[in-house]
């Protein structure tokens, strides 16, 4: 493929969990994020920092049509979002209608609204990007088989992606398999901080998680995508064309002294959290860092799934929001038993910090990831998501925080990055989707953090837009030509 004839995609990216809303809409049944934001309220538990869920969100199932209108004004040609699984499959009887292969019925009513929205996407010239999974596990598959922690899995979320690229395939020419695998098996599985709240520390997960899981469901999540490929590209792309790849969360390691160990220490760190997923798919192994690390626990693909995992992505997906220095040690396998910081050895701050305690602004190590991405995977890089939530901001009163002067500070170095690494680096990178088109619901974090250029007033769901959002559509008008 000639990727240099590509239009450069810029948008802006969403989930279907963060902004949709109406979780009964269109028979849609209950993913793990419905179950983990409704704990027994006898039991006192909160998973989410301000108690709410992804009910109401930014009622984007029925505001979808003023959220095009926006990303028009934005002057977005492409928009990344992702489809709600118990919208597309219909799990309201367990056992009616189910197939021959005993898989369940398509949901006729979520696919028809789906493709209402493609329509009007393309319509206003807005090229659509769909995610598959952003976390929305069907609770169902949770409750009959353990959802990602079983094998089982693999056949259903091939079966929910064929049902995408049959009902869709004509319309969109980018799929994104899966979303940050590496928070659905760590912060789902490891820390339990997200849904099914599986935790290693079996003092917090009574039900007795073991140590193996986040890896066993790290091995579920690569397999799943890489038969859905398979599918993709046996059935959907002779047809209807179109590319398809995972998209992997990565932050760039920066060593935190000159020691030569330092290096290979921050090398461990990327090997940890990005080569666990991106070796295997891109090079047809785990890291040997990783097996080092692990042992038995790290599990085995047999010689007829690799042959299938590997070369399983079309182009590199990547988010990123930041970088950390890494230091030896530190117990946590999660990130390969290094010490992260950001504070130099002189005291200074990487960057400027945002609202969330992960993130502060480098743009220089946005750079060098895109380097050392295109240097290791070989692939052309979309960049599916980068964005900032600003310390403060959601304390502010609307007029104040719609001026977000962090936020177009980060977009400003960010956007820098990617024209150095295209034009300075030869890097191919063929889109920036920034996170987010609208403010909100971030995950365990509730309505407490907005990654928005569009401002939401949740009493009225009245949208605003940001600085940012004139920044960056000023970015691609004058950049148009050039990425
Ligand atoms: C990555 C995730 O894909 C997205 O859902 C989340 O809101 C952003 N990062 C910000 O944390």
């Amino acid at each position: 493929m000639d990727y240099s004839a590509q239009v450069f995609l810029f948008g802006y990216a969403t989930a279907a969990y963060q902004i949709e809303g109406s979780p009964s809409a269109l028979n849609r049944t209950p993913s793990i994020w419905d179950t983990f934001t409704h704990p027994d309220p006898a039991s006192g538990v909160k998973h989410t920092a301000d108690g709410l869920s992804g009910d109401v969100a930014t009622d984007s199932l029925n505001r979808w049509k003023e959220d095009i209108a926006l990303l028009k004004s934005y002057g977005a040609n492409s928009y990344r979002f992702s489809v709600s699984w118990t919208r597309i499959i219909d799990f309201t009887g367990e056992k009616k209608g189910k197939d021959a292969g005993g898989l369940d019925p398509p949901n006729e009513a979520g696919i028809k609204f789906y493709r209402e929205f493609l329509e009007e996407l393309i319509r206003n010239g807005i090229t659509p990007a769909i995610t598959l999974y952003h976390w929305d596990l069907p609770q169902a598959l949770e409750v009959r088989y353990g959802g990602w922690r079983d094998k089982r899995i693999v056949e259903d979320f091939a079966h929910f992606a064929k049902a995408c690229f049959n009902a869709f395939g004509d319309l969109v020419k980018h799929w994104i398999t899966l979303n940050e695998p590496w928070c659905v098996a760590v912060l789902g599985y490891g820390y339990g901080v997200f849904a099914p709240g599986r935790s290693s520390d079996r003092a917090k997960s009574p039900e007795g998680n073991s140590s193996t899981e986040p890896w066993i469901v790290a091995h579920n999540l690569i397999l799943s995508h890489a038969y859905a490929v398979k599918y993709f590209r046996e059935n959907i792309k002779p047809v209807h064309g179109g590319e398809i790849a995972v998209t992997l969360d990565s932050l760039w390691c920066i060593p935190y002294d000159d020691k030569p160990e330092t290096a290979q220490v921050a090398q461990r760190g990327m090997d940890a959290r990005l080569g666990w997923f991106a070796d295997p798919i891109y090079k047809g192994h785990y890291p040997a860092s990783l097996k080092a690390m692990l042992g038995n626990r790290l599990p085995d693909f047999s010689a007829e799934e690799i042959a299938v995992v590997k070369g399983s992505s079309d182009f590199f997906g990547l988010n990123t929001y930041t970088s950390n220095l890494v230091q030896e040690g530190g117990t946590e396998e999660f990130n390969g038993k290094i010490k992260t910081t950001f504070t130099r050895p002189d005291g200074t701050q990487l960057g400027t910090q945002a609202q969330v305690p992960w993130l502060q602004a480098y743009a220089p190590g946005f750079r060098s990831l895109l380097n050392y991405l295109w240097k290791t995977y070989n692939k052309p890089i979309y960049v599916t998501e980068n964005g900032f939530a600003a310390k403060g901001d959601v304390a502010l009163p609307r007029e104040e925080a719609v001026h977000d002067t962090d936020r177009v500070e980060y977009y400003r170095g960010y956007t820098s990055a990617i024209l150095e690494a295209i034009h300075q680096d030869g890097v191919p990178v063929k889109s920036y989707f920034a996170w987010s088109l609208l403010d909100n619901f971030e995950w365990a974090e509730g309505y407490t953090v907005r990654f928005g250029v569009t401002y939401v007033d949740y009493e009225t769901q009245k949208r605003y837009p940001k600085d940012s959002a004139r920044f960056l559509k000023k970015w691609y008008e004058d950049h148009r030509q050039v990425p």
